[in-house]
């Protein structure tokens, strides 16, 4: 069967990129400003021409970039995600990439929240410090790169907040109208706050995430407005550096698990596709494990994964981790994908397990939201099974700031009846010096 060219790609410069549907294997240029196969309504993934580097040249390009250089240079220098830019998207000029810069996270190890996980070491990659505080930032910058290469004037998306924040962020640093779509009830405080602080049109949806990414993409259908959500390919593609450079800042050495919290399955679709290029460049010379962990009341994957992916699940979603507060994950195959080519495991975690992973990383100092802290949950379950090894080589990506839902913090340590295991209860006292004595004696 002959597959069809919807838009003849130029043999302009090698650096161009191909879009290729997931299901018909339609092509597209990489300036095509569809979300999505406009032949089959498939999902569409980036594919760029091999680097004429490899294997050790490549690494050595890559860790040349963050010399001091490139720390004065411009924002697309100095990002995690540009850093990376010929497997993100190496036809874009430097002046059309929208850049904070993104990205650089750090990657930190607190013995509290290992021995919690039952390992010996383990690693987590804190994307709560990319500048709207959460892993979105990496996809955005990409997405509005894209934008402005095809001259879009609107964009959109729905969210459960971040998406929405770190869109209505990069938006207004492009100078581009930004319309988000979040369910009215369920979304954080603190993505809230930054969506509108940065300016975006904020629709407060009276459904759910599911109903909220109906209503989007037939907005964007419809009225033409550039679809930011990460069936978008180029939010897949800046996501991707969350391995590269974590894979980079462990020596190309790369650990035995990677485990990543999973909702609609973006980043789970992301990684995957990140360590199969990586591994076919020589960046390094085996693919790690993707651990995908859901929460127990939106865990449809989960479902899925149990019954070897015979169907694709749906589930009404509830859980105190709004993030991922998902039951039909729009990114399904592409995350079938990442479990097949990375001997992948997906679980689901309980609510009360992921606050008691979140409570210890809180108090390790490093400060996770709520649907971050389903990675290291659920380690803790792969390891307490005998799925990972106490010696094994570990990364738990932290997806969000501690500050993005400060809400179920004050819930949490101030107000359930009775307190949780791990609450640090405030305390009231009068304005006079024997009151704080008391305290300290106590
Ligand atoms: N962690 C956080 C903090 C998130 O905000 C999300 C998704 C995920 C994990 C799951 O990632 O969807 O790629 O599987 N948040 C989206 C949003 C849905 O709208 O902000 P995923």
């Amino acid at each position: 069967m002959s597959v069809p060219t919807l838009t003849p790609i130029p043999s302009m410069s090698e650096q161009r990129s191909t879009v290729r549907c997931a299901s018909c294997g339609a092509t597209l240029d990489d300036r095509t400003a569809r979300a999505t196969c406009p032949n089959c309504g498939g999902l569409l993934a980036v594919e760029h021409v091999a680097p004429k580097a490899k294997g050790a040249a490549l690494r050595a390009l890559f860790d040349e970039r963050l010399g001091a250089a490139s720390y004065r240079g411009s924002a697309a220098d100095r990002s995690g995600v540009w850093r990376f830019r010929e497997l993100v998207l190496p036809a874009a000029r430097p002046e059309e990439i929208v850049s904070h810069p993104e990205g650089n996270t750090p990657l930190v190890a607190r013995e509290a929240v290992a021995s919690f996980a039952g390992l010996d070491a383990l690693r987590l990659k804190h994307e709560g410090h990319n500048p709207s505080a959460s892993f979105k930032d990496r996809g955005m910058t990409a997405a509005l790169t894209q934008a402005r290469r095809i001259g879009a004037r609107a964009v959109a998306c729905a969210s459960t907040g971040n998406t929405s924040a770190s869109l209505a962020a990069y938006a207004a640093q492009a100078g581009c109208k930004a319309l988000v779509f979040v369910p009215r009830d369920g979304i954080a405080l603190g993505k809230l706050a930054q969506s509108l602080a940065y300016g975006a049109t904020t629709l407060l949806v009276r459904g759910n995430f599911d109903a909220c990414l109906r209503l989007v993409e037939s907005a964007s259908r419809e009225l033409g407005v550039y679809l930011a959500n990460s069936i978008n390919p180029f939010r897949i593609e800046g996501q991707k550096t969350i391995v590269l450079e974590l894979l980079q800042q462990l020596g190309w050495d790369a650990p035995d698990w990677i485990a990543v919290p999973a909702g609609n399955l973006g980043n789970t679709a992301a990684f995957g596709k990140a360590l199969v290029e990586a591994h076919a460049l020589g960046l390094i010379d085996r693919i790690p494990r993707i651990a995908a962990v859901q929460a127990a009341g939106a865990a449809p994957f989960a479902l899925g994964y149990a019954e070897g992916f015979a169907q694709r699940r749906t589930v009404i979603p509830e859980t105190v981790a709004t993030a991922i507060r998902i039951g039909d994950p729009a990114s399904w195959d592409r995350g079938v994908r990442t479990m097949i080519d990375t001997n992948g495991v997906v679980l689901a975690v309980p609510d009360e397990e992921l606050l008691d992973a979140k409570a210890v990383i809180d108090r390790s100092g490093v400060g996770c939201e709520p649907a971050s802290a389903a990675s290291v949950a659920g380690v803790r379950r792969l390891v307490q099974a005998g799925v990972i090894a106490p010696d094994a080589r570990v990364v738990a990506v932290l997806t969000g700031h501690v500050l993005k839902d400060p809400g179920i913090l004050i819930d949490y340590h101030r107000t359930q009846e009775p307190a949780p295991p791990r609450a640090n209860r405030p305390i009231e006292i009068e304005p006079d010096l024997g009151a704080v004595e008391r305290v300290l004696r106590s």
